[in-house]
């Protein structure tokens, strides 16, 4: 199934004491996962995982249901949430990512990270709690904004980004569950559930002589140690531009080629590896 929102929990909830558990946030020592994967910072609060470890944000296949971690025991009201609303029993991982002012995810498929199996991916949904300004999810050719408390099924085999260009942080709800239940199945409290179309944001043209220009001007200053700051550079742009994320690896290919650096090429096909290819 291909990205949606699938329902929404804003009616469900107090909202003063969601802001009270991401401030509590605070005071807990956060994971930060996938460190090369995007700018800014990302802070993450496993409530449920493999093994219980709050220090564990990573996501494994394995048999069994998620355990709650000292994170989810203290922020029992976002728990009480996730209990309320799914069938616990087929959860794998719930995590609370909060993705700080400045933050931007590189255009990626997801996988299991803590696999080289790959060939199969969990059921994915998040729930955004906390929400800014100037802050979208991307999906290839799209590029979407989310509403408080959506219920959004994820799908993890486009190449998608995430962004917060706002001065705050904004908070989601990350979960993975066992792809073989329905994911009408995982729900407990099916009152939650409501198709809604996803509201794109509008953005500007971006014309084959704005994309020479750019290309120019990246191959003559990329190098090994500013690679990952022109694909960032690069990764923004569609944010704002009515271009596709996934172009981005077409375009870094290009940049690289025409400077020549064989190391440059090795870190470019080493990137393009790790983030969208290793799937295909
Ligand atoms: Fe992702």
């Amino acid at each position: 199934m291909t990205t949606k929102i699938i329902g929404n929990v804003f009616e469900q909830l107090n909202w003063l004491k969601i802001e009270e558990e991401l401030l509590a946030c605070q005071k807990i020592a956060p994971c930060v996962s996938y460190p090369d994967d995007f700018s800014g910072l990302m802070r993450t609060y496993p409530l449920w995982n493999q093994s219980g470890a709050p220090k564990d944000a990573y996501l494994y296949k394995y048999e069994g249901a998620a355990q709650i971690t000292d994170i989810g025991i203290k922020l029992s009201y976002l728990s009480n949430l996730v209990k309320n609303t799914f069938h616990l029993e087929f959860l794998k991982l719930c995590r609370l990512h909060e993705y700080t002012s400045e933050t931007f995810f590189l255009p990626h498929r997801d996988y299991l990270d803590g696999s080289e199996e790959i060939g199969e991916i969990y059921t994915r949904m998040y729930i955004p709690v906390k929400v800014q300004e100037k802050c979208w999810n991307s999906y290839e050719e799209e590029v979407y904004d989310v509403e408080l408390g959506d219920i959004v099924f994820h799908d993890g085999s486009l190449v998608h980004s995430v962004c917060n260009f706002s001065s705050e942080s904004r908070f989601r709800f990350e979960f993975d569950f066992d792809p073989q239940i329905p994911w009408e199945d995982l729900f407990k409290d099916k009152s939650v559930l409501k198709l809604k179309e996803l509201k794109s944001v509008p953005r500007e043209p971006f014309s084959e002589e704005d994309l020479n220009n750019l290309l120019e001007l990246a191959a003559n200053i990329i190098n090994c140690y500013n690679f990952k700051d022109i694909a960032v550079l690069f990764g923004k742009i569609h944010f704002q531009k009515n271009v596709n994320c996934a172009l981005i690896y077409d375009w870094l290919e290009k940049v690289v080629e025409k400077n020549g650096n064989s190391d440059l090429l090795e870190l470019y096909k080493k990137t393009r590896w790790h983030l969208v290819d290793r799937k295909l």
